[in-house]
């Protein structure tokens, strides 16, 4: 395993510390790292008592990235949960992920002992909507 991946284990990990999860009690942490630089933003969930507007640990990291840093290509994800299987990003986080990522994007799963499974992001969401549609005039 890559050393930058395990620094962004170990990151997604300790955010996940940081998770607001009291209506779940489901933590998550992600850790989203740059091709170029190395560099790791992180994200937790963050719960609402709507329910709905509660945001996913995933998101949040991507939240993060463009806010801290703008717009850069991206290697991988590394999320974090205390579940076995480790937990999948959600269909809403693929969506987001999308927007910013390559379709090559390593999404690392791992529980609390460690990373399990590697998937890439064309995987997950293999046909993902684009917005191509509405790029078109007329
Ligand atoms: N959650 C995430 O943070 N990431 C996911 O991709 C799946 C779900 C969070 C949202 C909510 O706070 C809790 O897990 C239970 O759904």
């Amino acid at each position: 395993m890559k050393k930058i991946i395990e620094t962004a284990f170990t990151a997604a990990k300790q955010v996940r510390e940081h998770a607001y999860a009291p209506y779940s009690g489901f933590k998550v942490g992600a850790a989203l790292v740059t091709k170029d630089s190395g560099t790791i933003y992180t994200g937790c969930n963050v719960e609402n008592a709507s329910y709905g507007a509660t945001i996913c640990a995933e998101r949040g990291a991507v939240l993060q990235a463009i806010a801290l840093g703008g717009p850069q290509e991206y290697e991988a994800i590394v999320i974090v949960s205390d579940d076995s299987p480790p937990a999948p990003p959600c269909a809403l986080c693929l969506q987001v992920l999308v927007e910013f990522c390559s379709p090559e994007l390593e999404v690392y799963l791992a529980t609390l002992n460690g990373i399990e499974i590697r998937y890439t992001l064309k995987e997950l969401l293999p046909h993902p909507f684009d917005g191509s549609a509405l790029k078109t005039e007329g």
